[in-house]
């Protein structure tokens, strides 16, 4: 087996293939021929070898046998699919004689490819070639994400009174969200846009930011900005573009008087309706450098005032407050997005 120790960082450069078949001349016969490739070759010879193989360290490329003996090919794919670790790694199915079903499974499952046997040397050199090259790509958008997150982070980190405003109101909209019924896809972006929503205010001035006093017409319409500052930032990034909705038109208001679009009513998208809900709430129960923070009730009373002025949709605070009586001041998420930056 090719197991020889490997240098971490020589496997991250060159890419590891972890091969899962129990016969071990098709195992000896693909590393044969995709061994020139000079990625780093892993071999498992069982579905349990195969997902400890996995847990040790995330391969680029799984070459993975349909019939396994024990647990089969089909629960090795919906492990991988499983765990956040490895759900992205591409997985290719070597078939035998598989049946419509069994491929219509795997299909289900999130199989990337298949390769039936037996196979030209070829085809499993071009499709080895070519999965490798889509997860340096896949690998790339992973990481560009993660710096976007860390980004998103700093905006409330700027602020000591901000801090954790983004993931608490993520929190409270995907609640409001998941209780109002709101569909898988719109769900994501409440979750991804509430995160990012204020991401727009990275361009604003420090002194306009954190201007304890009263501010400026200027520098009003200097914050008043942000929505438009976020939605020019992340335009261009394709992970983040669900987000787009909330990030843009989470500051608009139910009557039309709110911006950067002025829309109203059900004109506002309704994933920035249940964000909005949740960013004013959040405001109101965080301490500001003008004020202290409010309690739930007062919260709430205010929030239905502005209902009845016609800045809030009025059926999403109702559903909100439902959601509060099942979120105890004291819960454990809650606490945890508070404690603020040990740094600070
Ligand atoms: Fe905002
Ligand atoms: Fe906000």
């Amino acid at each position: 087996m090719n197991d020889a120790p490997i240098d971490a960082r020589d496997a991250s450069i060159r890419g590891t293939v972890l091969v899962i078949d129990d016969d071990e001349q098709i195992r000896r016969l693909i590393v044969s021929l995709i061994g020139p490739m000079g990625h780093v070759l892993k071999e498992a010879a069982s579905a349990e070898e195969g997902l400890e193989k996995l847990r040790e360290e995330p391969p680029d490329l799984v070459l993975l046998d349909m019939q396994l003996p024990g647990r089969s090919g089909h629960d090795v794919l919906k492990e991988i699919r499983a765990d956040p670790r490895s759900r992205l790694i591409p997985v290719v199915m070597i078939t035998g004689a598989a049946t419509h079903e069994r491929k219509l499974k795997a299909i289900e499952a999130g199989v990337t490819d298949f390769l039936g046997k037996p196979f030209s040397p070829e085809e499993l050199v071009a499709r080895v070639r070519a999965l490798m090259e889509l997860k340096l790509v896949t690998d790339a958008l992973e990481d560009a994400e993660q710096v976007i997150i860390a980004l998103a982070r700093t905006i409330d980190a700027r602020d000591r009174y901000t801090y954790g405003h983004s993931a608490r109101v993520s929190l409270y909209a995907s609640l409001l969200g998941e209780r109002v019924g709101l569909e898988r896809r719109v769900l994501a972006t409440v979750r991804q846009g509430a995160l990012f929503h204020d991401f727009g205010k990275i361009a604003i001035r420090d002194a306009v930011l954190l201007k304890p006093g009263k501010l400026t017409n200027e520098e009003y319409a200097e914050i008043k900005g942000h929505p438009r500052e976020g939605r020019d930032l992340l335009q261009n990034m394709k992970t983040l573009a669900q987000a787009m909705p909330v990030v843009y038109h989470h500051h608009e208001r139910m009557d039309g008087s709110g911006y950067p679009d002025g829309l109203s009513g059900h004109g506002i998208p309704i994933a920035a309706r249940v964000t909005t809900i949740a960013d004013v709430f959040d405001a109101l129960t965080t301490a500001r450098v003008y004020r202290g923070a409010l309690s739930r009730e007062e919260t709430l009373g205010i929030m239905l005032e502005e209902v009845r002025k016609g800045w809030w949709d009025g059926r999403l605070l109702d559903e909100f407050r439902a959601v509060l009586e099942t979120l105890p001041l004291d819960d454990a998420r809650i606490l945890r997005l508070s404690a603020g930056p040990s740094s600070l």
